[in-house]
């Protein structure tokens, strides 16, 4: 059925505010107080609009609408703006702060564009599966580094006076099937996936970085295109009703993705808030006309008028979404719309709505500022060097490089990236993720500009196909290259999962045709996520480079990193395994027998995704979680831990406090504090990463290990340097099934600390409750 092994939750938890949303939620019910039906039904809903998501003007209250906007890298559809690094790339800086200050830029960017809501961070998919298509618009498959990155990202876009959408709420991990197959006639052949998995597993890896953002007072969370244990997203009681408003205390309003939406009544009083794209005529009886229509509009009217749905619960979705507006001052000076981001919405093009509305005398706004230039910084910091033998990276004035590879070329075809161009560098993923460049630096110009400076010989092959089958040695004549650059892409996209977790293009066969010939092949990969490298140990392959989707200025970041001029410090967000079928967890596809409800995507890994799952079992990887080298040498000793309240008795089970933005404030009550000496032992500065892993007592079956502690540090030669890592209540329990609460169990613990996950350098025994 269709509520399938998901528990009911009801009623809707309405809004209680917070002390910071405490005025606010008062200028919310003031403002519904004055609504009347229609308009609350009209609030509820999207129209069309110059965004990709629209809510209407109320103008006799002086509330002029919301414009919601894509997404985690790039305000789009629009143009004038900048395309950050992904999730992906930035989350491999381990840098707090410098993940605050790319949403906060980009922040100022939604809000310079006159949209309100920013349709971003990504905390699902969190990465279950390699071959996810989305993977890099969010972070990593570890929950703590992405609870971290959702919540620097929440505060960044929050601060800059525009609404984070947390999404996708929850278990969409994959995109094949992600919308439901109909029958030519508009009946339904196969529904959505649905995401199988337990209630421990959902608690410690899928909702664990949403409770972080929702701690940030995240203003809105969108619920997914897939069913979550039977039953879908947006009209699933558990998920909305039970574990994201009753649990996590989420006061922000519930947005559907884009016609997830199957009910009307019975979505709403499962807890969703908000149907987008919506429209406001009523739901037809003709499927493919949905675009068109709402199971909320003018449906939400009639199901208030007849008594199905209480008015007071149309009330609280008001509320909920009339809040953050007014919390981030919204209502005061916000600007208007950029009407020509019109243009770019491809969204309505079919429907009868009419533009007219939209003052068009504007031009684009461009609300680039100068954040190209730290855009070239963060990709730059966010830079992964895998291998880097005798020293060959940093170049040092070269007097002759060669350059390899499709990925390093400028894109012949426009700036507008829709699908695989053949010949261009890949600088961000496909989809909702994308953004309209307005320029874009490829490796090839990058390269070619700095090497003036040093007299360099650059001579470049493009043509993968060609290069596969090339004697490479015909290129560069009598002398050899100082330095061979393969540059490689792999290209991830929304509607699409990955076929392949090897690099597109021939590129592993570009590889090793480069390094047969040349003694020095330094690698660049450009992805969005894991690849597999097979020639990451031939002699001749010096140097790797993984450097995700570093956005607009691609080249100048990379070029930042070869010539040493960034100092180099990223460390992989995931796993790069020995080879694919060391993967233990892939999409559900292939689904071969016939009826609705046969897309069952069965979780059964539980909490052993990457490297819970390698380490675990010890696999052995190439690269391992949390690895990444540097251009200098650091140390680390004598870790230590100390309790914070050093009287207080520590129970297994947290107090019973009322729910905050979070959940149980007492769950992020920092019990214990760990702290590790760092000192840069090498000739140049730099920064690195210390890690704190730790492995539950064997009471617990639990993976052999778990981060719950980062920190990033910027060292001179000799300095050194104490690392803090605050354990909170939350970082050393497990999610009791039978008792439905966090507990810390007793037994040791046992607390490690490195630069990754298998270069562990001390660790300590601590055992938290008696
Ligand atoms: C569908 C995507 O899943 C979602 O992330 C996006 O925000 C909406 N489309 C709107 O483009």
């Amino acid at each position: 059925g269709e509520y399938g092994h998901s528990p009911p939750v009801y009623p809707s938890p309405k809004i209680t505010g917070t002390s910071e949303w405490e005025t606010a939620l008062n200028k919310a019910e003031h403002f519904v107080s004055s609504l009347t039906l229609d308009e609350k039904a009209w609030l509820v809903t999207g129209v069309p609009g110059p965004c990709i998501g629209n809510i209407g003007p109320v103008l006799r209250l002086n509330f002029t609408g919301l414009c919601l906007q894509d997404g985690p890298n790039a305000v789009r559809p629009s143009d004038y703006v900048s395309v950050f690094p992904s999730g992906i790339t930035i989350a491999s800086s381990w840098d707090r702060d410098l993940i605050y200050d790319r949403f906060h830029d980009l922040g100022l960017e939604y809000k310079g564009k006159g949209a309100q809501v920013a349709l971003g961070p990504v905390g699902g998919a969190l990465g279950r599966t390699p071959y996810g298509g989305r993977n890099w618009e969010g972070f990593s498959p570890d929950p703590y580094l992405t609870g971290v990155a959702m919540e620097s990202g929440v505060r960044g876009l929050q601060d800059a006076g525009v609404q984070a959408t947390i999404k996708h709420w929850l278990l969409y991990e994959q995109e094949t099937q992600r919308s439901p197959t109909l029958y030519p006639n508009g009946t339904l052949e196969f529904s959505t996936y649905s995401s199988n998995a337990d209630d421990r597993t959902i608690h410690e890896l899928y909702m664990w970085p949403f409770a972080n953002a929702i701690r940030a007072q995240a203003s809105a969370a969108m619920c997914s295109y897939n069913r979550v244990n039977g039953s879908y997203a947006c009209q699933n009681s558990k998920l909305l009703n039970g574990l994201l408003k009753e649990e996590l205390g989420f006061q922000g309003y519930v947005m559907t993705d884009w016609s997830g939406l199957h009910s009307g009544v019975a979505s709403a009083q499962a807890g969703t808030d908000m149907d987008q794209p919506g429209h406001i005529e009523p739901m037809t009886t003709l499927l493919n006309q949905t675009r068109l229509s709402s199971y909320f509009g003018g449906n939400i009217t009639l199901a208030v008028r007849n008594g199905t749905l209480p008015e007071s619960r149309l009330d609280d979705m008001i509320k909920r979404i009339m809040t953050p507006y007014y919390a981030l001052r919204q209502d005061q000076d916000f600007p208007a719309t950029d009407p020509a981001m019109a243009y770019y919405n491809t969204q309505f093009s079919s429907s009868n709505y009419s533009m007219d509305s939209l003052v068009f005398g504007e031009k684009s706004r461009d609300v680039r500022q100068d954040h190209g230039g730290r855009i070239r910084q963060h990709a730059a910091e966010s830079t992964v060097m895998l291998k880097n033998t005798n020293g060959t990276l940093p170049l040092k004035a070269p007097t002759s490089i060669a350059i390899f590879g499709s990925d390093a070329a400028p894109n012949t075809q426009g700036l507008f990236i829709r699908g695989p161009s053949e010949i261009g560098t890949l600088a961000i993923g496909g989809g909702s993720g994308n953004g309209r460049f307005t320029y874009l630096v490829s490796p090839l110009e990058a390269i070619k500009a700095r090497a003036v400076q040093d007299n360099t010989l650059v001579q470049f092959w493009l043509n993968n196909t060609v290069i596969k089958d090339a004697n490479v040695e015909s290129l560069w004549g009598a002398t050899a290259p100082e330095a061979c650059l393969v540059f490689l892409k792999s290209r991830a996209s929304e509607r699409l999962d990955r076929e392949s977790l090897a690099v597109d293009q021939h590129g592993d066969t570009v590889v090793e045709s480069v390094a047969s010939k040349c003694s020095n092949t330094i690698v660049v990969t450009h992805s969005g996520g894991m690849t597999i490298m097979p020639w990451a140990d031939h002699p001749n392959v010096t140097a790797i480079l993984a450097a995700h989707y570093p956005g607009q200025e691609s080249g100048h970041s990379i070029v930042d990193i070869l010539y040493g001029a960034k100092s180099l410090s990223g460390k992989l967000p995931y796993t790069v395994p020995l080879n694919a079928s060391s993967v233990n967890t892939a999409p559900t596809t292939n689904i071969t027998t016939s009826g609705v409800d046969d897309w069952q995507s069965w979780y059964s890994e539980g909490l052993e995704i990457d490297y819970r799952y390698y380490h675990t079992h010890k696999i052995p990887v190439q690269y391992e979680f949390g690895f990444g080298l540097s251009y200098t040498n650091f140390s680390m000793a004598s870790l230590r831990v100390k309790p914070t309240h050093p009287e207080a008795r520590i129970l297994s089970q947290p107090e019973a406090l009322a729910t905050r933005p979070g959940g149980n404030p007492a769950l992020w009550d920092v019990l214990f504090e760990a702290e590790v000496t760092l000192q840069n032992t090498g000739s140049t500065s730099g920064a690195t990463v210390a890690q704190l892993y730790i492995s539950f007592p064997d009471e617990v079956s639990a993976p052999s290990l778990q981060l719950r502690g980062f920190e990033k540090t910027y060292l001179s030669p000799g300095e050194s340097y104490t690392a803090t890592f605050p354990l909170m209540r939350r970082d050393l329990s497990y999610w009791n099934v039978t008792q439905q609460t966090w507990l810390i169990p007793e037994g040791d613990f046992i607390l490690r600390v490195g630069f990754s996950s298998l270069d562990l350098h001390d660790s300590v025994v601590l055992r938290p409750v008696e």
